[in-house]
C-alpha cells in the first residue's frame, strides 16, 4: 500500500516508517520537526536498506499539518495515498496544562485540516495514534477498550479524546448515508512505548530533561542526571510506586502493519488497545534496567506526581484476536534496546 505517515520523523513514527517498508509497503513521510529530527529518517533508510535494497530514498515532506496549502502541495505530488498513519502532535502532557490553545490548534487544528485535505483526495483511511490517557483514572485493570472512557485529566488527554470522537462520527455518518466510500478508522491505543530499535540507530531524543521513566533512567544511566525521583511510594500497589504496561517500540511499530491489514479488509471504525498485557511498577522497571545493562540507578522516592494513576495496564485481546498481533518483547529488551540507543547516542540525534 502507499502509506502518508505522519510525524513519521518522531519516535513512533520513525520505527513504523522502518516496520512499514520491511512489510512491503511504500511510505511518504510529512513532518514539521518540532520535535525531530530527519537524521532519523536517514538512519531508517540505512535499516530499511539492509533487508530492502530496492528502497532508495524515504520521501520527506517538511510540512505543517495546519498548513493547507503545503498539504495540498503534498498529496499533487504523489500517487494517490491508500492510507494515512497519523502520528503527528505535541504530546507533553504538562505542557498541555500550560499551553492548552497550543494543544487544541496543532493536534486538533491540525488534523481537521488534514482529514479534509484527504478526503478531497479520495483517500478515507486513517489510523490513529490515540492514547491509554483517555480512560483516565481507570476503575478496573486490565483495561479493555469498553472500560469508561472521557475522563481525561490535561488538555493532551482531552485532544485525543475529542479526536476519537470526530472519526468515530466522521465514520458513522458515512454509514447513516450509506457512503459507497465510508472513512475506516483505526484508533490505536497506546500504553507506555520505550525501548528503541534494536540496533541502536534510532529511538526517543527527548528535547531538554524528560518528563517520562525511561528515558530519564537512560539519562541517569549515562551519567546527565544525577538520580531518579520515583514518584510516589505509597500507591496502592505490591511495591508502593507505581505500574504501567510499559511496550517495546517495536512492537508498537509492528502492530501499525497489522492495522493497515484491517484498513485493507474495509474495517470500518475499529478500536484497540496496543500493550502487553503486563503491568509493571517503577521499581521493577529500574532492576530491570539494572539487569540487563549492569548500571546502577540511584534512585530517590520523592512525592506523588500531580495527575498520576496509581495502576494502568491493558488487556491487548481484542488486537491478538482481530489483528493477530501480540507484543513480543519483554521489559529486559526494553531496558536493553534503550540503553544501546542512548549509550552509543548520548545525545540523541545531535551530533
Ligand atoms: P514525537 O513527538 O516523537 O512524534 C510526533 C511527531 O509529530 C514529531 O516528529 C513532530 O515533529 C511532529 N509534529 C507535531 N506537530 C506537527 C504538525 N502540526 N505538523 C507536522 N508534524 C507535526 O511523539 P511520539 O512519541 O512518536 O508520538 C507519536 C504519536 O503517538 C503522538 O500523536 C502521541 O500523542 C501519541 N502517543 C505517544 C505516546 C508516547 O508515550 N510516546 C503514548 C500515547 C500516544
Ligand atoms: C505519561 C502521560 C500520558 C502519556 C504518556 C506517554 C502523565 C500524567 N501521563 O504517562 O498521558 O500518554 O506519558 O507520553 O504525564 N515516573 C517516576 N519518575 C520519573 C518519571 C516517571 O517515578 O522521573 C513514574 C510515574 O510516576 C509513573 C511511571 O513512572 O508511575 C511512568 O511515567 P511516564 O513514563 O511519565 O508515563 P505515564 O505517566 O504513564
Amino acid at each position: 500500500m502507499n502509506i502518508l505517515v505522519t510525524g513519521g520523523a518522531g519516535y513512533i513514527g520513525s520505527h513504523t516508517v522502518v516496520e512499514l517498508l520491511r512489510a512491503g509497503h511504500d511510505v511518504v513521510v510529512a513532518d514539521n520537526l518540532s520535535n525531530a529530527s530527519e537524521e532519523a529518517l536517514k538512519r531508517a533508510l540505512t535499516l530499511v536498506r539492509e533487508e530492502r535494497p530496492d528502497v532508495k530514498e524515504i520521501p520527506f515532506h517538511l510540512v505543517d499539518l495546519r498548513d493547507r496549502a503545503g498539504l495540498e502541495k503534498l498529496f499533487a505530488a504523489h500517487d494517490a495515498f491508500d492510507c494515512c498513519i497519523h502520528f503527528a502532535g505535541r504530546k507533553a502532557v504538562g505542557e498541555s496544562v500550560r499551553k492548552p490553545w497550543e494543544y487544541y490548534e496543532n493536534n486538533v487544528g491540525g488534523t481537521l485540516t488534514l482529514l479534509d485535505v484527504m478526503r478531497r483526495h479520495g483517500c478515507k483511511n486513517l489510523i490513529f495514534s490515540s492514547s491509554a490517557t483517555v480512560y483516565g483514572d481507570p476503575s478496573t485493570v486490565p483495561i479493555t477498550e469498553e472500560c469508561p472512557k472521557g475522563r481525561c485529566t490535561n488538555p493532551y488527554g482531552w485532544t485525543k479524546w475529542m479526536l476519537e470522537q470526530i472519526l468515530t462520527d466522521l465514520h458513522a455518518a458515512d454509514e447513516a448515508n450509506g457512503d459507497p466510500k465510508p472513512w475506516n478508522v483505526v484508533l490505536l491505543r497506546y500504553f507506555n512505548p520505550i525501548g528503541a530499535h534494536p540496533s541502536g540507530l534510532i529511538g526517543e531524543d527527548p528535547d531538554g530533561i524528560p518528563n517520562n521513566l525511561m528515558p530519564y533512567i537512560t539519562q541517569v544511566a549515562v551519567g546527565k542526571l544525577d538520580h531518579l525521583n520515583v514518584f510516589g511510594g505509597d500507591y496502592d500497589t505490591p511495591d508502593g510506586t507505581g505500574v504501567r504496561d510499559y511496550i517495546h517500540v517495536v512492537d508498537l511499530a509492528r502492530g501499525h502493519v497489522k492495522a493497515l491489514a484491517a484498513v485493507e479488509r474495509g474495517c470500518g471504525l475499529a478500536v484497540y488497545n496496543l500493550g502487553t498485557g503486563r503491568g509493571c511498577s517503577v521499581l521493577e522497571v529500574v532492576h530491570a534496567f539494572e539487569e540487563a545493562t549492569g548500571v546502577r540507578i540511584p534512585y530517590e522516592i520523592a512525592p506523588r506526581r500531580p495527575g498520576d494513576v496509581a495502576a494502568c495496564w491493558s488487556s491487548p485481546e481484542k488486537a491478538e484476536r482481530e489483528l493477530g498481533w501480540k507484543a513480543e518483547y519483554g521489559i529486559a529488551e526494553m531496558c536493553r534496546d534503550a540503553w544501546n540507543w542512548q549509550s552509543r547516542n548520548p545525545n540523541g540525534y545531535k551530533a
